[in-house]
């Protein structure tokens, strides 16, 4: 439901490198952009879902019902091939339940094993679902990106995987690749970008002014 407001869109997640990611590139659309950490009452919402796009819109609907503001739900993870797809939506407790990057990458590592390169091939998928302050969802997107597993990881950008992920016309990891390459390249900027496509035509008239940024890290107002 469109209200008579231009409506705040507030970031679902508490993961801080991905809302960094996902706030920079809604900034540069010209939307007001809050994060959970503007909510100190804000959830944790439980991923009890079986697809990207369950938990997406889970994480949407449940957070904007409990705040009363539009929320932008995301979930993403990684899908190795000759892995059946694993670690898909558990990329982020892949190794255990307390997971960190380092255990995760070292059991992909592990279940890897032995692995030629033309058998790594793997993609990173993310699903995006916009939820208004009554739980509807207004707009939905899904994008991936393809790569493959190298042997050993690389660089020390990106979160996640990123040091094991090559990109395989640029011979580099996400580990590797800036900040700016993966903004434009990853599965959370193309969806990104056919996110704001969405909303836009959702919301047409209601594209706020442009203005200057005048804000702290976790508002944005800008185009
Ligand atoms: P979520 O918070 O349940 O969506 O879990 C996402 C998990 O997928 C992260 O913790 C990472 O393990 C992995 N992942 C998703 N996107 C990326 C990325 O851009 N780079 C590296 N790992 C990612």
């Amino acid at each position: 439901m469109v209200t008579e407001d231009f409506p705040v869109l507030v970031l679902g997640t508490h993961n801080a490198k991905k809302k960094r990611e996902m706030a920079l590139l809604l900034a540069a659309e010209g939307w007001e952009l809050r994060s959970l950490a503007d909510y100190p009452q804000s959830l944790e919402v439980e991923e009890t879902g079986t697809t990207f796009a369950e938990n997406a819109r889970l994480k949407a609907s449940v957070q904007a019902r409990h705040l009363g503001v539009w929320v932008i739900g995301e979930d993403s993870g990684l899908e190795v091939d000759a892995l059946d797809g694993r670690p898909g939506i558990f990329s982020a407790r892949y190794s255990d339940p307390g997971a960190t990057d380092e255990r995760n990458n070292d059991k992909l590592l592990e279940e890897l094993a032995g692995l030629p390169l033309e058998k790594r091939s793997a993609r990173y998928v993310c699903h995006i679902a916009l939820s208004d302050a009554e739980g509807n969802i207004l707009a939905e997107v899904e994008r991936n990106c393809r790569g493959r597993i190298l042997f050993e990881r690389s660089g020390h950008h990106g979160f996640g995987y990123d040091p094991l992920f090559e990109i395989v016309e640029y011979h580099q990891t996400f580990g590797q690749l800036s900040d700016t390459v993966k903004s434009c390249l990853s599965h959370r900027a193309r969806a990104m970008r056919a996110f704001v496509r969405e909303i836009s035509r959702l919301l047409p008239e209601r594209k706020p002014p442009k203005e200057a940024i005048t804000s702290n890290l976790t508002t944005f107002r800008f185009g």
